[in-house]
């Protein structure tokens, strides 16, 4: 396969890029696309048609349209772990989806259901009768920010906490109020050998015995979900209380699998199927809308354009919604994990960059904080705004604050101020791209759809930059070492067989503090 940068469409993007280009004749409202209730504006992107027609150029030579079809299909598009990528399946109707696949997904989408609906009508109790009153949903990466983020995001009318960090605060916190006999138990972990999660895990576990001194009760207050089911029943959690996640579900493509338990007991069968009809939504659209309407693909295009040929070596996720406060943890994985690649499919260093750090915040409070180097820094990025229209509270005055301020700040990103002749401190370049996605409202279907699309933004760059966006071999080297140095830093253990520095600070850290 042809690499990306032999392509005659990038020599021509690399052409157009290499030109001053400050004239750039855009009409708005030939900027924007729209799907149900989303609103995607990239008038304030570098780009002119000539770009945008280069763009859509490199798509059809690197085949995104067949990627497309082939990962809805259920092809092996995880290249190197030889698997399908078929969170799509999970959201889609059942005469939708592939075959191989639609009968399981549709047995086990109903069992999750129905857990979900005896914890939330107090049918499922705990092993002294009660019924659940708050659920400790303990998981990491992919097992925790996809569900969390829709709890916040959408609420519902149950307490559901999340522990995802090995550090002992956060376990102890997440527990510190809570009622044994009233407490609910998830163990999110497709692998079920996460060292986070087991190790909160087992910190829940001896919570419980603990408090309740009786050893069945594991069974009771914990639920599994994970594709390991042994290793769920040799930390006592029975078969018949795990829910499966399967090899074809990716962890950051998990929240609409059984890991999204959570989000059904908070928000019930209807918001969670929703949920699921808003990502289906998108996927439709993903999948008919010819090229230059389709939102996830001018997404990628953009982010390429901004990325390959404008050096913007970052991008951040601007969100001026506090109930979106997590949205940028959320795509900083899904985008770094997926994307995050160099060796290309066939084996060979990618020669071009890859994805960008993805970073962000919650808005205004970012402009008081990282804004100043958009402003004045010298370095390029693009951005992504994300805001809602309608704010679902009656503080009408401080909602239109909030979106003035963020299209304010998109203004000023890309026009910039001239200084005044005698304070040169004053001057704010500009020219910086970025796109504002607007949501009518947020609602389950709404989520719904802006996850899908972000999470098909990502799909369609790994294709144009043929990489494998579906696993994470990276991530580790980091594990392994961590397993070393936790032998080191134990009462007998030497410091060997690890770099001077590691070593130096396992010293520091063994040595008796006053
Ligand atoms: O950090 C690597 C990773 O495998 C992520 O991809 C995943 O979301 C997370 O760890 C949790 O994995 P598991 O669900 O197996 O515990």
């Amino acid at each position: 396969m042809t690499a990306p940068e032999d392509l005659q469409s990038w020599n021509r993007l690399a052409a157009l890029a290499a030109q001053e280009r400050d004239d750039r004749k855009v009409d708005p409202a030939s900027m924007r696309l729209t799907t149900d209730g989303l609103l995607m504006d990239f008038s304030r992107q570098r780009v002119d048609q000539d770009i945008i027609d280069a763009l859509l150029a490199l798509a059809r030579e690197t085949g995104v349209e067949a990627a497309i079809e082939n990962l809805f299909e259920g092809a092996l598009v995880n290249v190197s772990e030889r698997r399908a990528a078929l969170h799509t399946a999970m959201r889609a109707p059942h005469e939708e989806r592939p075959e191989a696949v639609a009968d399981l997904i549709e047995a086990e989408q109903a069992r999750m259901l129905d857990v979900a609906r005896r914890v939330r009508e107090g049918d499922w109790r705990g092993a002294t009768g009660k019924p659940f009153s708050t659920v400790v949903h303990i998981g990491i990466g992919g097992s925790r920010l996809g569900p969390e983020l829709v709890v916040n995001a959408l609420g519902g009318d149950f307490d559901i906490r999340f522990l995802s960090n090995v550090d002992g605060n956060a376990a102890i916190l997440a527990f510190a109020d809570l009622d044994p006999n009233e407490t609910l138990i998830v163990v999110a972990s497709k692998s079920f050998g996460t060292l986070e999660t087991l190790t909160n895990a087992r910190f829940a576990r001896s919570w419980l015995l603990e408090r309740t001194g009786d050893a069945n009760a594991v069974a009771q207050h914990f639920v599994a979900v994970t594709a390991n089911v042994e290793a769920a029943r040799d930390f006592g959690i029975p078969a018949d209380r795990c829910l499966p996640i399967w090899d074809w579900i990716g962890g950051r493509y998990s929240l609409w699998s059984a890991v999204g338990l959570p989000i059904a007991i908070a928000l019930g069968e209807t918001g969670f199927c929703e949920l699921l009809d808003g990502a289906h939504d998108m996927d439709r659209h993903f999948r008919t809308a010819p090229p230059a309407q389709n939102l996830p693909l001018m997404l990628a295009l953009l982010g390429i354009w901004n990325n390959n040929f404008l050096d913007g070596s970052t991008h951040a996720m601007l969100v001026y919604d506090s109930r979106l406060a997590i949205l940028p943890q959320f795509l900083q994985q899904l985008e770094m994990e997926s994307s995050g690649k160099s060796v290309t499919n066939d084996g060979s260093p990618s020669r071009i960059d890859t994805a960008p750090v993805i970073w962000g915040g919650e808005e205004t409070d970012g402009q008081h904080a990282f804004h100043q180097l958009l402003h004045q820094g010298t370095r390029a990025f693009s951005a992504d705004f994300i805001a809602v229209a309608d704010p679902g509270h009656d503080l009408a005055d401080q909602h239109r604050w909030l979106l003035a301020n963020c299209l304010g700040q998109g203004e000023a990103l890309l026009a910039g101020a001239p200084s005044p002749a005698d304070a040169p401190h004053q001057a704010v370049a500009g020219n910086h791209p970025s796109t504002t996605l607007l949501l009518d409202r947020l609602d389950d279907r709404r989520l719904g759809m802006l996850l899908a699309l972000y999470e098909h933004k990502v799909f369609c760059q790994s294709v144009i930059w043929g990489i494998n966006p579906f696993d994470q071999w990276g991530v580790e080297l980091g594990k392994q070492l961590a397993r070393r140095v936790y032998d080191a830093l134990g009462e007998d253990s030497e410091a060997d067989d690890m770099d001077a520095a590691t070593a130096s600070l396992v010293d520091t850290l063994k040595k008796p503090r006053p």
